[in-house]
């Protein structure tokens, strides 16, 4: 399997430099000649955002954008690992973000520490200071969603607000649950779509990557690099000029985004693919990376394991597990059966830890994974209207 995929970005590195590389993006209908962003594409279907700075407790500030709506209970969509809020907007008028804004929600649409809207901190200098890029997804639970929910409420003078997460969004959702219990009223439901938590059942090449992660780990620690796949690093570019040609859609699509997230090549097709590829990855720690193999490795869902330091840190000798029976808010769990991320077994025991469960879907199209909510070319025909029925009902 590891050698087939290394002889396939081989070969998509070879087409590469034979073929022209094609630069356009493709946002839903309409083809640009520059990667926009998050403002710029909803402004090209015809969506004014309202851009604001939230400051978190421990004073990273983050970018949060604002697709006005008549419903008054405002909607927050929140991203997952290595993404930002682009994911919800680069299918142009059948993305999330607009088809919410669409049906007349109030759209609030989230960024976490360390990705390209986030890079920021009232001292710390991200490309100066480590300790900027000291956190995981345990902060963007305690932190990050705190300060953007309040500031979202104090906002709209709402008491409660309804969140759509993607994959790592809803494990911020579950960390925040667990630890600041008081959070679970101001979030009225929480629609999880290819929800990351427990990763006992992952398939193949994550399995590999993630028996691989030590290794890696060990090389950014020698490298001093704290960063993952940011914008402006390293292995950042290196994807982006292997991956971000429409010529790359062999070795890079079927190569590295399907065995890694589930394959739906009608779903994903190669004019799109370059679009994906200029927004994600868009940045995140490398401690965040290596606590998701973590929680793999010990098949639970836990703090941060810093082994011989766990004595210091947690006054243990293994970190906690957080406390799900503490999650209380309202959740709508929506899994895959081709999802080879957040596989089904895997979403089957978050329900079972889940107090609150209100609603379990399998998505009816058959080879859905753990991309298709965000990028998928249909999903707003075979999952949207689902999404809408379930809000409505809990609203
Ligand atoms: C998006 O691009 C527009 C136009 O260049 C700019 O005014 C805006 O600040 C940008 N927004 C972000 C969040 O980068
Ligand atoms: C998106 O825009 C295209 C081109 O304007 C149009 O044909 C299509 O029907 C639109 N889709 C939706 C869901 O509005
Ligand atoms: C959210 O607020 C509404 C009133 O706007 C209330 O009826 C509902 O119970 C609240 N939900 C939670 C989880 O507190
Ligand atoms: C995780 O750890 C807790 C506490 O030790 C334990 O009760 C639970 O069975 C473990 N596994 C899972 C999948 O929750």
């Amino acid at each position: 399997m590891a050698y087939r995929i290394i002889g396939l970005i081989f070969l998509s590195m070879i087409s590469d430099i034979l073929s022209q590389c094609y630069n356009g993006h493709l946002y839903g209908a309409k083809i640009e000649k520059k990667k926009l962003n998050f403002t710029q594409i909803a402004g090209q279907v015809g969506y004014a955002v309202q851009e604001y700075d939230v400051t978190t407790q421990d004073s990273y500030i983050l970018k949060l954008f604002h697709i006005p709506g008549d419903k008054t209970k405002p909607v927050l969509l929140m991203h997952g690992a290595i993404d930002s809020a682009d994911t919800f907007i680069i299918r142009g008028n059948t993305s999330l973000a607009v088809t919410l804004a669409r049906a007349g929600y109030d759209v609030w649409i989230g960024n976490v520490r360390g990705n390209r809207y986030a890079r920021r901190h009232v001292y710390l200098d991200p490309d100066g200071d480590l300790e900027f890029w000291d956190f995981s997804f345990h902060e963007y639970g305690i932190y990050d969603l705190p300060a953007i929910i309040d500031f979202i409420l104090e906002q709209t003078g709402e008491k409660n607000l309804s969140a759509i997460g993607h994959s790592q969004g809803n494990t911020n959702f579950l960390v925040l649950g667990a630890t600041r219990p008081e959070y679970n009223e101001k979030v009225n439901l929480l629609i999880a779509l290819s929800p990351m938590c427990f990763l006992n059942n992952v398939k193949n090449v994550v399995s590999l990557m993630i028996r691989l992660s030590p290794m890696l780990e060990f090389i950014y620690t020698l490298a001093g690099r704290e960063e993952f796949l940011g914008d402006d690093t390293a292995l950042g570019h290196l994807f982006r000029s292997f991956c971000g040609c429409k010529s790359s859609y062999g070795g890079c699509a079927y190569g590295i985004f399907f065995p890694i997230a589930g394959s739906d090549p009608n779903e994903i097709e190669s004019d799109f693919f370059p679009t994906i590829v200029a927004h994600y990855p868009a940045g995140t720690s490398k401690k965040n990376a290596v606590h998701i193999s973590q929680n793999a490795i010990h098949t639970n869902f836990t703090y941060y394991d810093y082994g011989l330091r766990n004595i210091d840190v947690y006054n243990a000798r293994t970190p906690p597990v957080y406390d799900l029976s503490k999650v209380t808010m309202k959740v709508a769990l929506f899994a895959g059966e081709n999802d080879q991320i957040s596989t089904l077994k895997d979403v089957k025991l978050l329900r079972s830890r889940l107090p609150n469960v209100v609603e379990y879907k399998i998505v009816d199209h058959k080879r859905f994974n753990h991309i298709d909510a965000v990028w998928g070319r249909n999903v707003h025909k075979y999952l949207f209207p689902d999404i809408l029925k379930v809000l409505e009902t809990y609203r």
